[in-house]
């Protein structure tokens, strides 16, 4: 009986170690002495891409735009190196301040947002215009009630189609993470109007001519937006240097030069045939390779987060059997219980936005949130294949090795432990293979794995088909190999079984 507890309570030292190193990772946070930026020397900007010509997916697989080179040209003056990461727009003003330095991302300064974050100066006019299909004759805010609107979610756009549904019930309103899937929509007839800003709007209309066109704002009786970087509350001295840089940019002339670059040119490539699409989708500025690194992620972040899951999961999995061996409820089986059943009892994304925004909010490592955050969830679900994997061993064995005179844990550990794994192997290499799958949503963490990859490279190329298909293909392909090495794993296992 002494050697059990003092087993069990090896296992709540190993898991409050790994609990205590998840969260001092977590913790970990270095700082710029002058401007106290998150990573030393390097200014972290967030940007949400899709917004042509201010941000999109450039060439080589980069943030690009106006925005972009604006915020570089900002970094330089300062003297710091800038990383531009991309996330959905919606995530922008809650990362200022812990997952980047500042977002540029043709951001609206909003009273609204002044109470998160403060504004440099504006560098940049803006309206909201409406983007209809071609020939559509709407031309007024009356024309849009009883229409199915589109917007970017937490946008200025959002706000305005939110004040037309609630003048108007019949209207609908539909909103999008980035605007390329919301101009999809508006061609395949899904929405009858995007509300966005001037600009892009504009872009769009070039880059599909012919099938949309943008109306002007003033015909709906739209206001003057400015847009600003946003910063964290209260960074004087960063938003000072900024502003400075900012009026040095538009006096000797690179203000203009970028106006020039991005926005009175045209941006936007569209192919159309199936080949030419494959070629933009895979060839063009070495796109495979982008496959190749989000495959490489996601199979990363799987690996790992499999890792956690088992060591954990068979962790939890033995705490929630000492209520078999006790009969009755124990401190760790409940402890173990109230944790699967809170893994799954919620939604994998939301327990991954948590990880991010809350518990380690202050980690700007994706991965490593990533990581944590499937780990633990997948824990849950390790931890049930585990403990039925351990009831599945005949009762007798635990018997036979108590009578040769080993204690309760060393039984488990060289008797019963070795065949549940056994009898536990099937469910958790199809548990990695899920695994694998729903890692598909680290884009909220501003990863690009697989999915993410095929849905950016869509958005740089307008056209979604071949990406998507493909980054289909590519899943499919790893998961019927993996698949495959299990059947043969399996076999091999049955051949020992002497039955
Ligand atoms: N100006 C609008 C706003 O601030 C839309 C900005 C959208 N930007 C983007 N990068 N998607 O709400």
């Amino acid at each position: 009986m002494k050697t059990s507890t003092r087993f069990f309570s090896w296992i709540m030292v190993c898991f409050i170690a790994v609990s205590i190193v998840c969260l001092s990772l977590a913790g970990y946070e270095a700082r710029a002495a002058e401007f106290k930026t998150i990573e030393p020397g390097v200014l972290t900007v967030g940007t949400s891409t899709g917004f042509p010509p201010f941000e999109y997916i450039g060439d080589d697989g980069n943030p690009d735009g106006f925005d972009v080179a604006f915020i570089k040209e900002v970094g330089k003056r300062l003297g710091l190196k800038v990383k531009v990461q991309d996330m959905e727009f919606n995530a922008l003003v809650a990362s200022v301040g812990n997952k980047t330095d500042v977002a540029i991302a043709g951001m609206t300064v909003t009273d609204e947002r002044k109470q998160a974050v403060d504004f440099s100066d504006p560098y940049y006019d803006a309206v909201q215009y409406v983007l209809v299909r071609k020939g559509s004759n709407m031309r007024s805010i009356n024309d849009l009630h009883g229409a199915t609107l589109a917007a970017q979610l937490g946008t200025t756009g959002n706000l305005l189609a939110d004040d037309i549904v609630k003048a108007n019930s019949q209207t609908v309103l539909k909103t999008y993470d980035r605007f390329p899937e919301a101009v999809n929509d508006l061609k395949a007839g899904r929405v009858d109007a995007i509300i966005l800003d001037k600009t892009p709007a504009q872009t769009f209309e070039r880059i599909y001519s012919g099938e949309i066109e943008a109306v002007s704002g003033d015909e709906f009786g739209f206001e003057v937006e400015k847009y600003a970087v946003a910063m964290p509350k209260g960074s004087n001295q960063l938003s000072s240097a900024i502003n400075k840089a900012i009026a040095d940019l538009k006096n000797d002339g690179t203000y203009d030069r970028i106006i020039n670059e991005y926005i009175n040119a045209d941006g936007g490539e569209r192919s159309n045939t199936i080949v030419d699409q494959f070629v933009s989708a895979f060839i063009t500025s070495n796109r495979w390779s982008m496959y190749l690194n989000g495959l490489l992620l996601t199979m990363q972040i799987a690996f790992f987060a499999a890792l956690v899951g088992i060591v954990i999961g068979t962790l939890l999995a033995l705490m929630r059997i000492t209520k078999n061996h006790k009969g009755k409820n124990t401190i760790l089986s409940l402890i173990s219980g109230i944790y699967i059943d809170i893994i799954r009892g919620t939604p994998l994304v939301l327990q991954l936005l948590i990880m991010w925004f809350i518990i380690m909010k202050n980690s700007k490592d994706g991965v490593l949130v990533a990581v944590v955050a499937f780990g633990l969830n997948s824990a849950a679900y390790v931890a049930e294949i585990i403990r039925a994997g351990i009831l599945a061993v005949d009762s007798g064995q635990m018997e036979a090795g108590r009578s040769m005179g080993f204690t309760r844990a060393q039984t488990m550990r060289y008797i019963v432990l070795p065949q549940a794994l056994k009898n536990s192997l099937p469910p958790l290499c199809n548990e990695f293979i899920s695994l694998l799958k729903e890692t598909a949503i680290v884009g909220y963490v501003a990863l690009s794995d697989l999915t993410r990859v095929a849905n950016q490279i869509s958005s740089a190329t307008y056209q979604p088909f071949v990406p998507l298909i493909g980054a289909a293909v590519i899943y499919f392909v790893v998961i019927k190999i993996l698949t495959l090495l299990l059947g043969v794993l399996e076999r091999r296992l049955r051949r020992s079984d002497i039955r």
